[in-house]
C-alpha cells in the first residue's frame, strides 16, 4: 500500500447505517488481504492506533471521530469447495457484503444461511458477534475463521472451537483487538431443507407455502418481508431502517429473574390473562427474554423521539437517528430506555453494536 492510498479526515458517519460519529484522521480501503497486513505496517510504523470497519451496520463511531487509521476492509468474493462429508464448503471474504453470500448459498441450493436473509453488514464481521436471526445463528455453519492476529502478524485459522460462540458473542468480539478477520468459511447442505425453527417465520411460512415443502428461496423472502415490517432492512426509505438492527442483546436470565420479572409484569397488570412473559429456555437452565417486549412494557413506546434520535417506531429494540443528531445523543437516549427497563424489571440491558476503537499495532 503505497502512502498515497492512504486518505486524512474521511468522514465515517456515511460509512455506517446509522449516519452519526465524526472522522478517522487516517483512513484506508483494503481490497486485498495484502492490503490488510501493509495498513497493519502503515500504522505500527508510525505508532498509530488502529480500528477495523466493516459494513458499518453494527458500529458506533464516537462523535470526535477517530485519531489514527480506521481500515476499511472491503475485499470480496465467495467460492466453494466440495468437502468429503457430502456438506459444500463456501468461502466468503471478509468484506463481502452478507446478503450476497445468503443470497447466493440460496440460489446454489445451499442450506444453513437461509434465515440470515437481509442482515446488514460484512461477513467478516459475522463471526465476531456470531450473527443470528429466526432460529439460526452463523456459528451453527461455520468451518473456520482465517484471520490475522495482530500479536504476530501470522495468518492463523481459527476452528469454532476456538472462536469459543456464545449468543451475540465470540472470542473475537471479547478480545476486539487481536484478530483481524479475513475469510470465514461455512458448510452447508446441497439440497437440505430449510430451518422452521423460530415459531413467527413457521407461521410465515404456512401461509406462503400451504401446499409442498418450503424452498430456501421461499424462507429467504419470507425473512426479508418479516424483517422489512420491523424496519431491519435497510431502505433509503424506511426511516425507522435508519439504525443498527437491535440495539440491545435481549438479556439472558436466571430462571427465578424471570420469575421475578413475570411477577412484576403481572403485579403492574401487564399481562392479560392466558398471556406469558416472552422467554425462552436456554440449554444452561438460564432464560433468554425479549428486551423490546421489556422496553415497551416499561413505558417506552415505539416511535419514542429524543429530537434527532428515538426509538423506532416499529420495534422497539432498535434506535433510530431521524437526521442531524450526535452519537452522545443516542448513547443518552439508550441510557434512558436501559434505565427504564432495569427500573421496571430489575433486568440491565446490554448495548449490542461496538464501539469503534482501537489500538496502536
Ligand atoms: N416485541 C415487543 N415489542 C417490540 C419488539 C418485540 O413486544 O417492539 C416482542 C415480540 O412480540 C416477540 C419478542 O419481543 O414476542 C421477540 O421479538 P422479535 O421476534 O422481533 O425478535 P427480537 O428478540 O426482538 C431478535 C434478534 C434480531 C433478530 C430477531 C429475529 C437480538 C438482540 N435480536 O430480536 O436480530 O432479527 O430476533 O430472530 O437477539 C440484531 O441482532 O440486530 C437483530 C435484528
Amino acid at each position: 500500500m503505497s502512502r498515497a492510498q492512504i486518505e486524512r479526515d474521511v468522514p465515517l458517519a456515511p460509512r455506517t447505517t446509522l449516519g452519526l460519529g465524526g472522522a478517522a484522521r487516517y483512513f484506508a480501503r483494503a481490497t486485498t488481504d495484502a492490503h490488510i497486513h501493509e495498513a497493519l505496517r502503515y500504522a505500527s510504523d508510525r505508532g498509530l492506533a488502529l480500528a477495523v470497519l466493516g459494513g458499518g451496520s453494527n458500529t458506533l463511531v464516537p462523535d470526535e471521530g477517530f485519531r489514527g487509521l480506521v481500515l476499511s476492509i472491503e475485499t470480496h468474493g465467495m467460492r466453494t469447495s466440495p468437502r468429503e462429508d457430502g456438506q459444500v464448503a463456501l468461502h466468503a471474504k471478509a468484506g463481502t457484503p452478507w446478503p450476497e453470500v445468503v443470497r447466493f448459498s440460496v440460489a446454489s441450493d445451499l442450506a444453513g444461511l437461509e434465515c440470515l436473509a437481509g442482515i446488514p453488514g460484512s461477513t467478516g464481521a459475522t463471526p465476531v458477534q456470531n450473527v443470528g436471526a429466526y432460529g439460526q445463528e452463523v456459528s451453527d455453519t461455520i468451518l473456520s475463521v482465517r484471520a490475522l492476529d495482530r500479536r504476530t502478524l501470522d495468518e492463523v485459522v481459527l476452528t469454532p472451537e476456538q472462536c469459543e460462540f456464545g449468543y451475540r458473542d465470540s472470542r473475537l468480539k471479547r478480545d476486539p483487538h487481536r484478530f483481524i478477520v479475513l475469510e470465514v468459511s461455512f458448510a452447508l447442505r446441497p439440497g437440505g431443507a430449510p430451518l422452521l425453527r423460530y415459531a413467527e417465520l413457521a407461521r410465515a411460512m404456512e401461509i406462503v407455502a400451504a401446499e409442498g415443502a418450503p424452498t430456501l428461496q421461499q424462507v429467504h423472502d419470507t425473512v426479508i418481508a418479516l424483517r422489512r415490517k420491523k424496519g431491519m432492512v435497510l431502505d433509503p426509505e424506511d426511516p425507522d431502517s435508519r439504525s443498527a438492527g437491535s440495539f440491545f442483546t435481549n438479556p439472558v436470565v436466571s430462571h427465578s429473574d424471570a420469575e421475578r420479572v413475570r411477577a412484576r409484569a403481572r403485579a403492574a397488570g401487564l399481562l392479560e390473562s392466558g398471556d406469558d412473559v416472552p422467554s425462552w429456555p436456554q440449554p444452561d437452565g438460564r432464560v433468554k427474554l425479549a428486551a423490546g417486549w421489556l422496553i415497551e412494557r416499561a413505558g417506552i413506546a415505539k416511535g419514542h423521539r429524543r429530537g434527532p434520535v428515538g426509538v423506532s417506531s416499529k420495534h422497539a429494540l432498535a434506535l433510530v437517528h431521524h437526521g442531524g443528531g450526535t452519537l452522545a445523543e443516542l448513547l443518552a437516549l439508550a441510557d434512558e430506555v436501559a434505565g427504564q427497563v432495569e427500573a421496571a424489571f430489575g433486568v440491565r440491558l446490554e448495548r449490542e453494536p461496538q464501539l469503534l476503537a482501537g489500538v496502536v499495532a
